[in-house]
């Protein structure tokens, strides 16, 4: 059974602020435009994409950090998109956060054991010393000591600080973790090292991961299944491996051909083509047509749907959101 499904689901931001938005004021960032996403229990879904796509928005949608201008948001079968307050404090332990960079999610002022502490006894894991019993025991679990309890964060390098943010979301016994390019802020010797942990962690504590990244390699080695967006809508889902073997959207295909993916606004260094498009007035038709080398009349008015797709050589299904994309012709 799916754990986290999502039906046409919509972030839009107003667009700047200010006299800005008051220039803009019917104007809206298109961040999440119509998503349809669905996580397995116990699968590591990855979502790629450049840039400004929008993963980040989703990854906060899901765990209702954000609250979604339209569509629904379903948890364990439970319709969780309009729970507020005191009606979606259950989910909030079920469902936690790993972000990029640790000290902006650590308090400084606080030792590792407060921190972990507080976490515990908000979500009601434990209380007292029962609560500082399971911190030791969670730092013991992501490679640290229990002693480091009475540190501060910033007495610990960029990837420890990861293992106490790791700590932390283990800490109040969670089903599904949002990881937002967890390893993007360290080195890449120290990279390798705390995806291992990730993987370790998943399996001991049957854990069901969305694996925010930009980077492929990374996705290759730790998820089973990918999502790829483009400007806020998804547009081919697949197993890792059938994505890497043989990416059917040009986007996907682009995205594999391009080294670094390039910032907004700028021109793209590989195979991708021109300036990605505001997210503010996306494309007519298909978004990526203005920057498809295939892309013929059809794609400027009809925006393609995801359809589920058969392949030849193995039973799974994949998803792929493109007019040219015909099972026959490959
Ligand atoms: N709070 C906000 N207010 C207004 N616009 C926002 C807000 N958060 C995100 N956006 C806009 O929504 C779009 C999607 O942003 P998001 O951060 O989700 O992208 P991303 O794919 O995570 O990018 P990155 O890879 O750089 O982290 C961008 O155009 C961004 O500027
Ligand atoms: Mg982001």
């Amino acid at each position: 059974m799916s754990l986290v499904e999502t039906h046409a689901l919509r972030k839009y931001f107003p667009a700047g602020t200010g006299f800005v938005s008051r220039l803009f004021a019917d104007k809206k960032v298109h961040a999440v435009d119509g998503v349809d996403l669905t996580i397995d229990r116990g699968q590591t879904m990855g979502l790629v994409g450049e840039s400004g796509c929008g993963k980040s928005t989703l990854g906060n949608l899901l765990l209702r950090i954000h609250d979604p201008t339209e569509g629904t948001i379903r948890f364990n079968g439970t319709d969780i998109t309009a729970l507020s307050g005191s009606e979606l404090r259950p989910y909030r332990s079920e469902m936690q956060m790993m972000f990029q960079n640790p000290q902006n999610s650590l308090n400084p002022k606080h030792t590792v054991g407060k921190i972990l502490r507080k976490a515990i006894e908000f979500h009601d894991v434990a209380h007292g010393d029962k609560a500082t019993e399971l911190a030791r025991q969670y730092l013991t679990e992501v490679g640290l000591r229990p002693e480091h309890v009475d540190r501060y964060p910033h007495e610990f390098s960029g990837g420890q600080q990861q293992r106490i943010a790791i700590a932390r979301a283990l800490s109040v016994d969670p089903e599904f973790i949002v990881l937002d390019e967890p390893v993007s802020a360290l080195d890449v010797s120290v990279q390798a090292k705390i995806l291992s942990l990730i993987e370790d962690l998943k399996n001991e504590y049957d854990l069901t991961l969305l694996f925010i990244t930009h980077d492929l390699n990374v996705v290759r080695h730790v998820c089973d299944e990918v999502s790829v967006m483009y400007l806020g809508e998804i547009v081919e889902n697949a197993s890792t491996e059938d994505l890497f073997n043989d990416p059917y959207h040009p986007y996907t295909r682009a995205l594999f051909d391009s080294i670094t993916l390039p910032e907004p606004g700028e021109l793209s260094s590989g195979g991708i083509q021109g300036e990605t498009p505001s997210p503010i007035d996306p494309p007519s038709g298909c978004r990526f047509r203005t920057r498809c080398p295939d892309a013929v009349a059809e794609c400027e008015t009809v925006n393609p749907e995801l359809v589920e797709r058969e392949r030849d050589t193995s039973a799974e299904t994949r998803d792929t959101a493109c007019h040219l994309y015909d099972p026959l012709d490959r």
